[in-house]
């Protein structure tokens, strides 16, 4: 029977590219099980889109001096791209600055309070009284009470990992003016998460023991055990979902200046890009969200193990008309050569950048990311690892075996699949392994399944060894058969493949000349005697040493950056010796004279005394200096390096000047007046 699946995945902030770790923990899986039940024929839905408020989103902004709108519309654009080039299927992608995604959220909101869902409460929070804003956490800094870290953050400390409060920096200062933050009451609607721990307890930890993973399963409970708090839905902020005024008003109502929490609106966006789709294609959005026959799923990261399994679905329970996840298949963490993946250290492959270097490799990635998958620990990803994937499970088993099938029918048959039949144990073989990655799809178990279509194409290799059809010419009939039973191989890897490697798929399912068959076709597939098949084609190719390498480059390129006080420094250069050094004369010198050489922007001509001599020095530092202000200065000189011809004036030295950020000059001088030819050094 058809069923009706509702396919989510984390909205990714806005506020930067993706990584090989959001692709591994969210999207590939989240697109996985969605190709997989769309096969099977089912009525799925796979929405996603981007998360474009909160914290993140303003201090990028702040940091890049760029309005918050400007940022997220970059990102949006550049992510959705970035899913659609990987073959993320969605059914809609939206995005939370959207109009429809604000009355949603705002409706929700309003549902939960008219109906009496939120308490009221009053807090003192720091507030900047020369921006006249509320501070959130990140927006405060100071003195880390643990390790004495003077740029501590409000909420953690960087240096020695602690969690922190605001209150309990010490000399906290505002990141908007520097100032020093005052409290200041506000009020804000609570969500009582403590009410909904029964519910919980029932729903997830006595009903999904078994089914939900045990990670997820271990977190929920963890947090239920502790006790859950109510938690503030609302912020005084200025970038996010304004928070509405009810119908009917309290006397007292003020929502000025004040938004939705982000964790309260973003997850509402899945059902605002489900609205977004329905209206778009004419179909009716609350089948897919409140009909108790559909089956939701949330595709996650385990950071967001919280927002998914109990405030979200604490939300949907008390809004009441909603139906709760039947599963949130989140993933663990992907490093990267060993090492944490992170955004500000530079750490991580960016997905849009593999595309570049690697076009057309999508499937590849999809592949290492699927074989790798953090589902029950945390994994790694590295650059060697992913040649060896690549040369030596997709080209030398998968792509091999194909290839051979492909080029001895169209060597012995010309491309036709000759009239023969499967012998019924190799017939089961073939179901066997279609049974095994199906049920492990249906349990989100997307490495045992990949494997499992890997072992049918070992299973295919292992079969034409074993028969050598090369060494039985002179028994056409056995060939026939041996050629038949490996061509259904190959049409089952073509149909398994489409959920995994839906780009290769197709490429194959053209050579084959087949399409897409549902799972529960009788014929899920076969291919039959007298087909014709188009011209072979290589599916893989050798991922070389080279280019591996090039990528490990650029990673120590991001290590060594990482070290830099300032990210703007140059690199250093090679080391030299002190001999080296010691053949450099450095100088203190006087101008003596200076005048601009004559139709240049930049060139000065100075006289200058070295101590040693009088002489000529051509120096660019017009744009910098006026000739005035340069007479009588003392500056450093490189007095041995070898005499130039600078527009037609020999210059005898080279003055030592730093750029400055505002891109003039200033010179390398002696804090105090010294004799003329003092020696530097
Ligand atoms: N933007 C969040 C993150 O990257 C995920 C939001 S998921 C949603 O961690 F459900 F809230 F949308
Ligand atoms: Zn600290």
């Amino acid at each position: 029977m058809q069923k009706r699946i509702t396919i989510t995945s984390a909205l990714p902030y806005a506020n930067g590219p993706l990584h090989i770790g959001h692709l591994a923990g969210v999207y590939i899986p989240a697109d996985i099980y969605a190709r997989f039940q769309r096969k099977k024929g089912n009525d799925v839905l796979f929405v996603g889109g981007s998360d474009e408020h909160g914290i993140p989103i303003t201090i990028r902004a702040k940091k890049e001096n760029k309005t918050p709108q400007e940022v997220v519309d970059e990102y949006h654009e550049l992510i959705k791209n970035t899913l659609s080039d990987f073959g993320v299927s969605y059914d809609n992608y939206s995005r939370t600055s959207a109009k429809i995604h604000e009355e949603t959220s705002q409706d929700f909101f309003l549902k939960l309070y008219e109906s009496g869902k939120f308490e009221e409460k009053e807090t003192e929070q720091f507030y900047d009284e020369k921006a006249g804003e509320f501070l959130a956490d990140r927006y405060i800094m100071g003195t880390c009470p643990n390790c004495g870290n003077e740029d501590a953050y409000g909420d953690q400390c960087e240096k020695c990992g602690s969690t922190l409060s605001p209150t309990e920096l010490i000399n906290p200062r505002s990141m908007l003016s520097g100032e020093i933050p005052v409290k200041k009451v506000t009020k804000h609607w609570y969500f009582p998460l403590n009410e909904y721990e029964d519910f919980l307890t029932k729903w997830i930890l006595e009903g999904h023991k078994d089914d939900w993973r045990t990670n997820v399963y271990g977190q929920v409970k963890s947090w239920i055990n502790d006790g859950l708090k109510p938690r503030a839905m609302t912020r005084d902020l200025n970038w996010g979902v304004p928070v509405p005024t009810p119908k009917n008003p309290p006397k007292d109502w003020d929502s000025k200046g004040k938004v939705l929490y982000v964790w309260f609106d973003a997850p509402i966006g899945y059902i605002s890009s489900t609205k977004e789709w329905a209206k778009n294609n004419d179909k009716n959005w609350e089948d897919y969200w409140k009909n108790p026959d559909t089956k939701l799923v949330h595709f996650i990261g385990k950071d967001n193990i919280v927002f998914h399994c109990i405030i979200f679905p604490s939300m949907l329970k008390s809004h009441g008309e909603y139906i709760l996840p039947e599963n949130v298949p989140a993933n663990e963490f992907l490093n990267l050569e060993n090492d944490k993946i992170s955004t500000s250290r530079n750490w991580a492959v960016w997905a849009h950048e593999y595309l570049k270097d690697f076009p057309d490799k999508q499937d590849v990635l999809r592949y290492v990311l699927t074989a790798n998958a953090p589902e029950t620990k945390d994994n790694n990803f590295t650059w060697k690892d992913f040649q060896t994937k690549n040369n030596s499970e997709l080209v030398a088993i998968l792509g091999n075996f194909i290839n051979r099938v492909l080029v001895l029918t169209n060597k012995y048959y010309e491309g036709k699949v000759p009239d023969a039949t499967i012998e019924d144990k190799d017939a089961e073989e073939i179901k066997g392994y279609v049974t095994k990655v199906n049920d492990f799809l249906e349990k989100y178990e997307f490495r045992n399944a990949l494997a499992e279509f890997m072992n049918l194409a070992r299973f295919g290799n292992q079969y034409l060894q074993a028969n050598e059809p090369w060494k039985k010419l002179d028994n056409p009939e056995e060939v026939e058969k041996i050629m038949f039973t490996s061509i259904q191989i190959t049409g089952a890897l073509a149909q398994l493949m489409e959920a995994f490697m839906p780009f290769t798929s197709k490429k194959l399912m053209e050579i084959l000349n087949v399409k897409s068959q549902l799972w529960n076709d009788a014929e899920f597939g076969k291919i039959q005697a007298g087909h014709t098949f188009n011209e072979p084609q290589l599916l893989f190719e050798k991922i070389e040493d080279s280019q591996v390498e090039q990528q490990v480059n650029k990673l120590l390129e991001s290590k060594k950056n990482n070290m830099k006080t300032n990210p703007n420094a140059e690199d250093a250069k090679t080391e030299c010796t002190f001999d080296d050094f010691t053949k450099i004369d450095l100088r203190v010198c006087t101008i003596l004279e200076a005048e601009k050489v004559e139709k240049t922007d930049k060139l000065m001509k100075l006289k200058v005394d070295t101590g040693v001599d009088v002489r000529t020095v051509v120096s660019g530092i017009s744009q910098s200096f006026s000739a005035e202000e340069l007479i009588g200065k003392q500056v450093t000189i490189l007095l041995n390096l070898a005499p130039r011809k600078i527009r037609g004036i020999e210059s005898q030295g080279m003055l030592l000047l730093a750029d400055k950020e505002d891109g003039k000059l200033t010179f390398i001088s002696p804090e105090e007046k010294v004799e003329n030819g003092t020696i530097v050094g």
